[in-house]
């Protein structure tokens, strides 16, 4: 095989995990952020500490200072940043991305105000032409197990087949299984669902819940998510493959889980908008965006939207999920 020159825009947590995977399948990575220190410390210390703490990074990561120096030549594009980040950062690098290269967002969740899923953000500020080379990661990945090398899976939802098989022969090796689908539109509503579901989740640990409680709970989550992506164009293999089922149950159990975490905040009363400043956790715009999405549909979902009042009108979250149980779950 031969190696091919990828871009990684984001040395966050996924951005460095998927380099670190990427290079160590024999391709050369440039590695950009705008944190100049992150970059200074993978040169000169191999590392990224603030990130991807105790993994030492493989030598065929170069991170550069420029975007255009990353993106020039790169058979793959992989944005990895905050949803909210990515129509920006998709329009700075719009006059850099040739036709033949292929554009991969690795970010979960929809665009604050208008809804839009990422890849519909890509070809927007990409333009058409991007349509169908634009697409999303999906799956349980927790970067930090990825970076590891632990056996895992992900799922790519790209409309073109061809572009969707060169993103599994970059990425995909014995450690890492990638399953590819055209179903771009489900992969990216149960990568914002599942976050959000997750919270749910954390806010069954917050409460001291146990294991039966969050498997009912889990349950009717999925059933949450099958009934809104089915409504807004996925498909339902999609919901019980890795995009759905698979990444709600590491999101929804994993300590590493930033959603997970912050749900467990609000059921314990921990200090969670603290916790929200300091971590990028894509759950509650997500929560937010879905709420507003579905009700200009006439859909309803009680589970997301007693998390929505427990995140944006002040309701106590142990009340909340009380009332859920009652009201909601056993109708
Ligand atoms: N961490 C995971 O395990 C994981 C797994 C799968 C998907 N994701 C998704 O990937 C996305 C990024 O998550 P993460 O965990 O890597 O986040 P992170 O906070 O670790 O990293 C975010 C990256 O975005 C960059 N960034 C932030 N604002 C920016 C801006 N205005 N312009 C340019 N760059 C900017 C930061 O410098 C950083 O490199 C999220 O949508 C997340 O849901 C994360």
């Amino acid at each position: 095989m031969s190696p091919d020159q990828i871009a990684v825009l984001g040395a966050g947590n996924m951005g460095t995990a998927l380099a670190q995977v990427i290079a160590s399948n024999g391709h050369h990575v440039r590695a950009w952020s705008i944190e100049t220190d992150v970059l200074e410390e993978m040169r000169d210390h191999r590392g990224n500490t603030r990130y991807l703490a105790g993994v030492a990074l493989h030598p065929g990561i170069e991170p550069v200072w420029d975007c255009a120096a990353a993106v020039a030549g790169a058979a793959l594009v992989i944005v990895s940043v905050p949803s909210q980040v990515v129509g920006p950062l998709a329009r700075d690098i719009s006059p850099l991305i040739k036709r033949g290269q292929v554009v991969l967002n690795v970010a979960k969740g929809l665009e604050a105000g208008t809804h839009l899923r990422l890849s519909q953000v890509l070809e927007r500020e990409l333009g058409k032409a991007f349509g169908k080379r634009a697409g999303s990661m999906g799956g349980p990945a927790i970067a930090i197990e990825m970076a590891r090398g632990v056996p895992m899976a992900v799922i790519i939802g790209l409309a073109d087949r061809d572009c969707s098989l060169r993103v599994q022969r970059i990425l995909q090796n014995e450690h890492l299984k990638v399953e590819t689908t055209a179903d771009v539109c489900g992969v990216e509503l149960c990568a914002t669902l599942k976050n959000v579901y997750a919270m749910a989740l954390g806010v069954c640990d917050g409460l001291g819940y146990g294991t039966n409680t969050k498997a009912f709970l889990a349950t009717l989550a999925l059933a949450e998510m099958r009934e809104i992506s089915l409504a807004l164009g996925g498909e339902r293999d999609t919901v019980y493959g890795l995009a759905g089922v698979g990444d709600l149950l590491t999101t929804g159990y994993s300590e590493h889980s930033r959603n997970r975490t912050l749900g467990e905040k609000l059921g314990s009363g921990g200090d969670w908008r603290h916790f929200l400043r300091n971590n990028t956790v894509e759950g509650v715009g997500a929560c937010r965006a879905v709420k507003e999405l579905i009700a200009g549909k006439g859909l309803r979902a009680h589970l997301l939207e007693t998390l929505y009042e427990v995140l944006f009108a002040e309701r106590p979250a142990p009340e909340a999920l009380r009332h859920f149980f009652r009201e909601f779950s056993y109708g």
